[in-house]
């Protein structure tokens, strides 16, 4: 199977996650949007969606989905979303499509997050992927050389040579050479830097159940 239908798989195995008559909360990437186009099967069963990111929304829009804002809802039963990495213990690396600031925000207004992603993205611990950080443009700098101090390699991630901004206005550093064996510490210290909007480690928001796509079928953790 190609990385493509293995997305398509879980996309689509999530869908036994969304109850009937609830508002449910979606994230962003590839993966996800495997997940939108099976939800167009049970759209007018659910309530309506809370977003991630203006890609999303306009996906679920355009499949005549209702998009409410966070501040209009209240808890969230189930949060749906990919991730570039995740752990035995549902820790994740997520930002990868630019959208971590919102997606920890939503999962945050959830009780449960369901994690789906292809089996690449099992690993035992995280940091080969390089950590995305949402960052306001006048600490960039100094952002980079704090990583620096704990031997990574930051970098503005780039679109057709001009920083990306994020649907939140903001920049993304993306952070290669770290090892990160302690994700709740992580996290902890990163947020806590002036400066950072959100660190894409998800150790606080992590994933319940995690739905892997594998040559075999979807494998459940939990
Ligand atoms: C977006 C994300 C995505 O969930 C993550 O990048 C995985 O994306 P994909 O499903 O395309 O591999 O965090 O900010």
């Amino acid at each position: 199977m190609t990385q493509d239908e293995l997305k398509g798989l879980v996309g689509q195995a999530a869908l036994q996650y969304v109850v009937p008559g609830e508002i449910i909360g979606v994230g962003t990437g590839s993966t996800v949007n495997k997940f939108i186009d099976a939800l167009a099967a049970m759209k007018d069963r659910i309530a309506g969606a809370v977003s991630s990111s203006n890609a999303s929304t306009a996906r679920l829009e355009a499949l005549g989905v209702r998009v409410f804002d966070a501040n209009e809802v209240g808890e969230i039963g189930v949060y749906v979303d990919g991730a570039d990495e995740i752990d035995g213990k549902g820790f994740m690396i997520k930002g990868g499509g630019a959208a971590l600031t919102r997606e920890k925000i939503v999962a945050a207004q959830s009780r449960r997050f369901v994690c789906i992603a292809d089996e690449s993205k099992l690993v035992p611990v995280l940091g080969r992927y390089p950590v995305p950080v949402e960052v306001i443009p006048m600490a960039t700098q100094r952002i980079v050389r704090q990583f620096a101090a704990l031997g990574g390699t930051a970098a503005v991630r780039l679109i057709d040579g001009v920083p990306l901004v994020t649907d939140n206005g903001q920049h993304i550093l993306d952070v290669a050479g770290l090892e990160i064996t302690d994700p709740l510490g992580f996290e902890r210290e990163v947020n806590q830097w002036p400066g950072v909007v959100t660190v894409g480690v998800f150790a606080f928001q992590k994933a319940a159940v995690c739905l892997l796509g594998t040559a075999g079928g979807v494998r459940t953790l939990s």
